[in-house]
């Protein structure tokens, strides 16, 4: 098979022997990527058309009892000043999230013990009594199915937790021992169960990640069946052990962006705020590449330089309403189109209204 032979088995069947896709993303000639790209939009918009899914992101917690060697918020970190908003600062970030047309909102934090199960519910609760319109993802790591149940009965509709790695050994080298890959699956399977609409995902080019690491992770993903993905590149972090490893790159990113939509047609893919970071059209370049969502931060400017899990993150500068406006202005370049939604994943999609270029 030729890479435009793989190409087309993988948009008509969404599979690939390993073989295959390991040639596929190893060696892809200039010609052959604007194929994958323009196969992964294929797909994206027989199921998504042209709408782009915003999601304000609300980085509420910069505390966490973990220690990742990659990411700048580990525990390990102290030369990092540390805060937690209020409820009130987050129902307060969400009305300015709202006005600003979003009907998602995403609460990412650390692992912070403060927001046990308990504040966690009744936050969701709060959100979903003012917003009963809006769906709430939660982003705040690694609990027990019980804990996973309490949020989804409080009205949690969707939860990230990206598994990193699919590879036990490649796990172990990002993580310190006290964690566990078994754990991080287990809670996968648990949010699935408690009915969240789940996403799981991993970096492009983290430290000792092989091609054999990859695929794994491809093939892991499409089984589980997530109906989101978060895949960014890695950026190194000064304050980390990592500080001097490449980090990942836009090709390696956007290549693993339209596998992904191909492999697993109906996810829900964003370009991630990682990607427009290390490119200055990178969440662009995501669109173009079988990406549908974009998550721009609407955190309250004073934290925003405080929640780096990596270093130059973008559009830590704007106020929310600039860093919409450049957004949408972004989004447009693209010929796709943001929509006032809550933008579910197909199996439970409602119809979105057309946000224009003056919001
Ligand atoms: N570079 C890129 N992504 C990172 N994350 C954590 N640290 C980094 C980094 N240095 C990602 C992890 C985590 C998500 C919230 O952010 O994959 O799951």
């Amino acid at each position: 098979m030729d890479n435009l032979e793989r190409i087309e088995v993988l948009r008509e069947t969404a599979h690939l022997p390993e073989k295959e896709l390991k040639a596929l993303l190893a060696g892809l000639g200039a010609e052959e990527e604007e194929a994958l790209f323009a196969a992964a939009r294929g797909v994206r918009e027989r199921y998504y058309g042209k709408d782009v899914y915003l999601r304000g992101l609300i980085e509420f917690t910069n505390y966490c009892r973990n220690d990742c060697y990659y990411c700048g918020i580990r525990r390990g970190n102290l030369t990092l000043a540390r805060y937690r908003l209020t409820q009130e600062e987050i129902l307060q970030c969400c009305g300015e999230g709202y006005r600003l047309g979003f009907r998602t909102f995403v609460l990412q934090g650390g692992e912070d013990p403060f927001w046990d199960d308990a504040r966690v519910c009744a936050l969701v609760r709060a959100v979903k009594k003012r917003w009963p319109d809006c769906a709430v993802t939660l982003s705040i790591g690694e609990r027990e199915k019980e804990s996973y149940e309490a949020f989804r009965a409080a009205g949690a509709d969707r939860y990230l937790l990206r598994q990193e790695t699919a590879s036990e050994e490649h796990y172990r080298f990002l993580h310190p021992g006290e964690m566990s890959w078994a754990h991080r699956r287990q809670c996968l399977h648990d949010l699935k169960a408690a009915g969240f609409q789940t996403g799981c995902g991993f970096m492009a080019g983290s430290p000792g990640q092989t091609l054999d690491n990859i695929v794994e992770d491809l093939y892991y993903m499409q089984e589980f069946g997530p109906h989101m993905v978060g895949i960014g590149p890695f950026v190194p972090h000064a304050a980390t052990r990592f500080r001097d490893e490449p980090a990942g790159t836009l090709e390696q990113t956007l290549r693993l962006l339209a596998v992904v939509r191909l492999m697993i047609p109906e996810v829900l893919l964003p370009a991630t705020t990682a990607l427009g970071s290390i490119h200055p059209r990178g969440r662009e370049l995501g669109l173009m590449a079988g990406a549908n969502v974009v998550m721009p931060n609407i955190s309250p400017q004073a934290t925003r330089d405080k929640y780096l899990l990596y270093d130059g993150k973008v559009g830590t500068a704007l106020t929310p309403d600039e860093g919409v406006a450049d957004l949408i202005r972004r989004i447009d370049s693209t010929g796709y189109r943001a929509v006032v939604s809550r933008g579910d994943h197909r199996e439970q999609a409602d119809i979105g209204r057309e946000i224009s270029r003056e919001g």
